[in-house]
């Protein structure tokens, strides 16, 4: 089958398309002939070297972790899948034509199996760090980074638990996160007055999603570190906030978004196998308004 593998830390160009033979499914995962991969920060920020003390990786690496597809084989001990059926989830080396998926669930009606592709990481992410940061219905949350694949997912969730959302994004997102019924707020100087005349009766607690140098701001508009939660700055931590790095319960939390009847998560860049480094860089430059995806 062909996948994408990289033998060295460094760039997008270290990504080389490769022959290589079709994993084995070990006991409780399963085989899937992947439809589409979904590309995350997490896979290039392990490719370029960066999580090495946190992720290290064996070379020849694979890359990506987010799939959808169809089951071609179920590991020793899978009962709750079927060799055919159409799933989405989580797994090991993604980008590649076959792929193993070491958690998954039906992909959800009305969602078509591309978008599914984008599901694993990012709504798993958001349910963890709204439960995490305590938020109950009533309550108002500023999400920094609202436009981007956890923050389409946190700003669903959120609204759809009765809490309120002001999130910020670029001038050009501000529709977009509207639709998603966010009170939306261009982020950059000047932020705490912005998000403080949207929010005149206060924010419960802010979601550090994405936006370099902007912690302090949210503590001041949160009013203490313990209220802010950051899962891209783990120097959070030093301030005083909580940050959120270990998936918990991804199977729960696809629940949750898929009884939201309208809840998506919208592809916006599609790229061949061929083009992973190309995907990659384009997840990198910060601005993906949706998802973007690998197709084999
Ligand atoms: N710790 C964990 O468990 C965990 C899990 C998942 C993801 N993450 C991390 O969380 C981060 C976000 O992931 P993602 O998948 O949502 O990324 P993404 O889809 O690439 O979204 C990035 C978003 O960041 C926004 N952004 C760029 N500059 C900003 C700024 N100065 N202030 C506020 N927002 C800004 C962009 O909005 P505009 O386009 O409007 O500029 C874009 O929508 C990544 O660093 C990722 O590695 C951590």
């Amino acid at each position: 089958m062909k996948a994408i593998q990289f033998n060295s830390y460094g760039g997008a160009e270290k990504l080389d398309l490769v022959d290589i033979p079709a994993p084995t499914p070990q006991p409780g995962e399963i085989l899937i002939r992947v439809a589409a991969a979904g590309v995350n920060p997490i896979d290039w920020k392990i490719r370029s070297g960066q999580m090495e003390g946190m992720i290290p990786v064996d070379f020849p690496a694979g890359t990506g972790s987010d799939a959808a597809g169809t089951v071609t084989a179920l590991g020793e001990g899978v009962i709750d899948a079927v060799v055919g059926e159409s799933v989405f989830g989580v797994g090991r080396s993604t980008y590649a034509e076959e792929a193993v998926l070491t958690t998954w669930a039906p992909v959800p009606e009305g969602v078509n199996v591309e978008e599914s592709a984008g599901w694993g990481a990012a709504v798993e992410t958001a349910v963890r760090v709204i439960d995490q940061l305590g938020l109950v219905a009533g309550q108002t949350v500023l999400v920094s980074g609202a436009s981007g694949s956890v923050g389409t997912a946190v700003v669903q969730i959120a609204v759809g638990r009765g809490i309120s959302v002001v999130g910020t994004a670029s001038a050009p997102n501000q529709d977009y996160l509207a639709s998603l019924g966010a009170i939306p707020v261009v982020y950059g100087d000047g932020l705490v007055a912005r998000v403080t005349a949207e929010a005149p009766s206060g924010i419960d607690g802010a979601l550090h999603l994405s936006g370099a140098g902007v912690l302090p701001d949210l503590i001041e508009i949160a009013g203490e570190p313990s209220r802010v939660l950051s899962i891209s700055d783990f120097a959070a931590l030093e301030l005083g906030a909580q940050v959120s790095a270990a998936a918990s319960d991804h199977r729960k939390a696809w629940a949750e978004a898929a009884a939201l009847p309208a809840f998506r998560l919208p592809v916006e860049r599609r790229f061949a196998l061929a083009e992973a480094g190309a995907a990659q860089e384009h997840s990198a430059a910060g601005h993906a308004a949706g998802k973007t995806i690998i197709l084999p």
